[in-house]
């Protein structure tokens, strides 16, 4: 177990450039089985999730050459099985995405039911549903998710809830499958999108991703590739959050200023001040946040994946803030290590209600998971004095070299093993 040693109460400055989206990156290395040939896959984050899941790929006996530490080539020719039983996939959630192309590809997958972070119920029948539409046979047994078809055949889909990882998993199944699959009430988030690109760059003929109805024309197979992932928006969303929490000025490079806006809308909100540039933003923080209402929702609104980040920024800010989840049921478990530092938080169901306090005060506390780790880690270096975080394994696995980034905003951090 590691921790970082945190002394606050510092304005951090400088630019900072966002790598790659992990969690399009997880979505497109599986992906990346549907065909035999060589892809080529640049701007992969290099961090714990995405090496878990490359991990995983090569038992399958795919070929994984790492070109250069965020560019793989994988393919996939000699896959040996489709049964994916790593134990490593109880560490991240990503690894439903191998049902949904195991089954594409092979018409038949066993994988290991994912793991990932405890932020409350994370049912996958809306990905069950999905297949068993396409004509398979889903169900889970035993700590698996099992699936076989004949034939995959296209069909109509609605997803009673927005869910990213059905909407990805069932675009991987139906990509090869006969006819023509509508999926309505789909996620849009950016990384719906970029596997979406993906595969249409392989040769899928898949439209509407980034709107609400997604059509897939199946096709007979898909081919190479080389292909750029997108800037991560919630590692730009923490960075911009860090400026207004230090009242720092902090310019995020290599984004698309379009995913941010919710974002920006709130910081704007918030009392600072943001500039947008083509593919930069400048966050330059108020020397006092004002208090603001936050309810976190499907993408193009404010991601629940910044909830925890933005909450702390709001415990320091002049009033009092109200904060709805309404994405999962148990995303405030880092409540009780952030009131360690004297913020006035209460819990009220899938709400937070906010007091508004001066300053935060150094404190030794536990990361519950990634995100709500990258907020203590934000929280700590705007409080006055010492902090240790323990648990940083959690950050690790979404935040590429979290530690030197910050450094280099100046920021006063070491790692502590
Ligand atoms: C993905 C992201 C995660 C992000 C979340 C919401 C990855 C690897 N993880 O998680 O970082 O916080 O999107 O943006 O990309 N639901 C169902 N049935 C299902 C599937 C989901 O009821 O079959 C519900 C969930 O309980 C939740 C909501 O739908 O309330 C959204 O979940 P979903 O978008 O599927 O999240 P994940 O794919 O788990």
């Amino acid at each position: 177990m590691s921790s970082y040693i945190i002394n606050g109460n510092k304005k951090l400055n400088g630019e900072v450039k966002i790598s790659g989206a992990k969690n399009a990156a997880l979505g497109i290395l599986a992906a990346a089985l549907l065909t035999d040939e060589d892809v080529t896959i640049e701007n992969i984050p290099d961090v714990r999730d995405i090496n878990i899941m490359l991990e995983v790929i090569m038992g399958l006996g795919v070929s994984v050459s790492r070109v250069d530490r965020n560019t793989v080539i994988i393919n996939s020719k000699n896959m040996k099985t489709t049964v994916v039983d790593d134990m490593k996939l109880r560490n991240i959630r990503a690894g439903y995405y191998f049902v949904g192309a195991l089954l594409g590809k092979c018409k038949s997958a066993k994988v290991r039911l994912p793991g990932g972070c405890d932020i409350g119920a994370r049912p996958i029948d809306l990905h069950l549903k999905g297949f068993n539409s396409l004509k398979a046979n889903a169900y889970i047994e035993d700590d698996f998710i099992i699936t076989q078809a004949d034939e995959l055949i296209g069909s109509n889909i609605y997803l009673d809830v927005v869910s990213v990882g059905a909407t990805i998993n069932i675009m991987l199944a139906a990509c090869l499958s006969q006819g023509i699959t509508t999926i309505e009430n789909v996620a849009k988030e950016p990384h719906v999108v970029d596997v979406a690109n993906f595969l249409n760059s392989m040769g899928a003929n898949i439209k509407g991703a980034g709107t609400d109805i997604i059509k897939i024309k199946g096709v007979k197979s898909l081919h190479s590739t080389n292909y750029s992932i997108i800037p991560d928006q919630i590692e730009a969303g923490t960075y911009m959050i860090l400026s207004a929490i230090t009242a720092g000025d902090i310019t995020v490079k290599n984004v698309i200023p379009k995913h941010l806006e919710s974002i920006i809308a709130k910081l704007l909100d918030m009392g600072n001040n943001v500039i947008v540039y083509d593919e930069a933003v400048r966050v330059i923080g108020n020397e006092k946040q004002f208090a603001t209402s936050i309810k976190t929702m499907p993408y193009p609104g404010f991601p629940t994946d910044l909830q925890p980040q933005i909450s702390c920024t709001l415990s320091i800010a002049k009033g009092d803030s109200v904060i709805v989840e309404s994405i999962f049921d148990n995303r405030f478990k880092y409540v009780n290590e952030i009131k360690k530092m004297g913020a006035v938080i209460e819990i009220n169901s899938n709400t937070l209600n906010i007091v508004g306090v001066e300053k935060l005060n150094g404190s030794n506390m536990t990361a519950t998971d990634l995100r709500a780790g990258a907020a203590l880690v934000l929280s700590a270096l705007s409080a006055k004095g010492t902090s240790k975080i323990a648990n940083i394994e959690y950050i690790e696995r979404g935040y590429e070299d979290f530690e030197n980034k910050l450094k280099e905003l100046g920021a006063d951090i070491k790692k502590e093993e």
